[in-house]
């Protein structure tokens, strides 16, 4: 049976005390209730380590939201993988569609930072997705498939087992306009097929696919349910404890 995970993605979001004091009130939330799914949080890298110490022994799984593209050296402003995985964090967002657009990573630098952040023992979350010009021109499926294949698709079975996917499609990210479940399955469909067709059926069916945007507790119950879908990674929602447990809650 694959993973349902929940993860939030903090984004440049809290200093450290505000993202402490969530960490802090999310531990109690699921200490107090169980969750029926893995919860993830992944913070900027300055809420790493200090957090590490408040999840550490919970439920809770930390991740950063991307690493470096070199293994170490003379990169000013960057953090490595192994620094990632050096604070206690056990995952890392990598491919997230603002790091595609606005920080100009490409498929060629994605696949560094995957191949480095599986080398360092971290579980790789990867984002693919779909602008609007795309969605509207039909072209969803050709350009997902181009992501997973370009940046995705040299790696080792082995190693396609420490990564979890997340749709999350440009448009709906942010905008309060969430796909709806039905364009959510097919997509989630469509990438369980290619992955099927490059690593085969086995690693297609135990791979966790999340879906992402504008995801919130009063539609997480809906997208949740469709057969494809194993969870979500969330933004906004993911900022308010009460928010991101409810979205959680959705799974019970
Ligand atoms: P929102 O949930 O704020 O739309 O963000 C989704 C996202 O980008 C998560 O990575």
């Amino acid at each position: 049976m694959r993973k349902k995970i929940v993860a939030g993605n903090w984004k440049m979001n809290l200093n450290l005390q505000e993202g402490v004091a969530l960490a802090n009130e999310l531990k109690d939330a699921l200490a107090a209730e169980k969750p029926n799914c893995d919860v993830i949080i992944c913070t900027p890298f300055i809420h790493l380590a200090t957090v590490a110490g408040i999840t550490e022994g919970t439920v809770i799984g930390l991740g950063a939201e991307n690493c470096a593209d070199k293994e170490k050296g003379a990169y000013t402003g960057e953090v490595s993988a192994a620094q990632v995985k050096s604070t206690g964090a056990q995952y890392v967002i990598l491919g997230h569609s603002e790091r595609r657009a606005y920080y100009g990573e490409t498929a060629e630098i994605l696949k560094e930072k995957v191949n480095l952040a599986l080398a360092n023992g971290l579980k790789v979350i990867f984002c693919i997705g779909e602008v609007l010009e795309e969605r509207e021109a039909n072209k969803q499926n050709e350009v997902v498939g181009a992501q997973l294949a370009d940046s995705l698709f040299d790696l080792t079975e082995e190693q396609l087992s420490n990564v979890i996917l997340a749709y999350e499609p440009v448009w709906a990210i942010g905008t309060g306009k969430t796909a709806t479940a039905e364009q959510a399955q097919d997509m989630h469909a469509f990438i369980r097929g290619c992955i099927a067709g490059n690593f085969g059926e086995k690693a297609a069916e135990e791979i966790s696919i999340l879906y992402g945007g504008s995801c919130k507790p009063s539609n997480a119950k809906e997208i949740f349910s469709k057969p494809d879908v194993d969870g979500g990674l969330i933004g906004g929602a993911a900022l308010k404890c009460a928010d991101f447990k409810g979205i959680i809650d959705a799974w019970n």
